[in-house]
């Protein structure tokens, strides 16, 4: 029995994630695999409710495991990189400042476009400040629970400088720039994490932070030309994460030519998807909020890409001065 299974025994449950934001509403058993909007009364689940059935889920499954993944060498590394999964439940113990340190400065030796660097990440400990981070992310709970949140920025401002300090004129308004800016995080970022897993440490990045972008530039002092890109909760994790199996290979990797067929894949990983119970209870709302009984990763993809989020980007990143002329 999974967890979800066990939960439904007594209660229905419905996690509607929708704009990486869970929501959730618990409501008696009768109204199951109908609708997510039953009629009232049900009750709207408190945070403790939420935590409570979210530990019940898991504590049940813990025993599903994922098919694993072929890989036809390894070594430590690799091993670690196979690792990974996003957490979102962490100790209170606090990471040391040696330990955010290490991890950034690992980080920083990623491949950066011709050595530009074009990124800075601002850290938050602080409690108050992290809560209100919170709040801007989605009112995502991890947040406030992981002792550490870094900002990743794009930064065009420190290049600016020194272009003043050189005497040139920094062409910081092109979409190249932001493109540049953007691999660049990525790479710094996956850098970090590989950093942190391998101290034992866990990491969940956090896309929330580009919900209220222009307030989260506030709340850091962001100056113009110095974007969040993405936020990443750190800290030690209160159990290891669940391993979510990624595509078939054959579905991302081609040789020589790209090759467009890939249904058999898709609807393999749907199944393998399906199998590991990860969307039990947490579905995407398709606007309709209907709950469906096959969701695998065929439907919470599509349902996920086929919503337009945060329409207001380009502007928040033209005001900042990343024009993409
Ligand atoms: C750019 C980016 C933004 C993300 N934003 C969020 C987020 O706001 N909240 C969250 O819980 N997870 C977020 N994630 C984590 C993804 O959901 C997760 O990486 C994905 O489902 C794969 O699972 P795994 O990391 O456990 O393998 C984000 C991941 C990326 C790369």
């Amino acid at each position: 029995m999974t967890g979800f299974e066990f939960v439904r025994s007594f209660l229905c449950v419905s996690i509607i994630d929708s704009t990486e934001k869970t929501t959730v509403q618990v409501f008696p058993p009768e109204y199951m695999g109908v609708v997510a909007k039953p009629p009232p009364p049900y009750i709207p689940a408190d945070i403790s409710v939420i935590g409570f059935l979210q530990r019940v889920i898991i504590v049940f499954d813990q025993n599903i495991q994922p098919p694993k993944m072929e890989f036809p060498m390894s070594n430590p590394v690799i091993e670690r990189i196979h690792q990974h999964g996003s957490v979102r439940h962490y100790k209170p113990d606090p990471v040391s400042t040696d330990l955010i340190k290490t991890i950034v400065a690992a980080g920083q030796c990623a491949s950066t476009s011709s050595n530009l660097q074009m990124y800075s990440v601002v850290v938050t400990t602080q409690e108050a400040q992290r809560f209100q981070l919170m709040g801007l992310c989605g009112d995502q709970a991890h947040i406030g629970q992981a002792p550490v949140f870094l900002t990743w920025c794009a930064d065009l401002s420190r290049l600016e400088r020194v272009c003043e300090m050189q005497g040139y004129i920094a062409e910081s308004g092109y979409t190249e720039n932001l493109l540049l800016a953007a691999v660049d995080v990525s790479l710094v970022m996956q850098n970090a994490t590989l950093a942190a897993e391998s101290l034992g440490l866990g990491i969940c990045c956090i896309g929330g932070i580009r919900n209220q972008s222009q307030a989260v530039i506030d709340l850091l002092g962001l100056p113009r030309l110095v974007f969040p890109m993405c936020g990443m909760t750190l800290g030690w994790p209160e159990r290891a994460p669940r391993i979510r199996p990624r595509l078939p290979l054959e579905a991302v990797l081609h040789w020589e030519q790209y090759q467009p067929d890939d249904r058999p894949q898709l609807l393999a990983y749907d199944q393998a998807m399906l199998e590991t119970g990860i969307y039990s209870g947490r579905q995407v709302s398709d606007g309709e909020q209907k709950f469906s009984q096959a969701y695998g990763w065929l439907e919470h993809s599509s349902r996920r890409v086929s919503k337009a989020y945060r329409t207001e980007l380009r502007q928040r990143l033209m005001d900042a001065g990343f024009e993409m002329k």
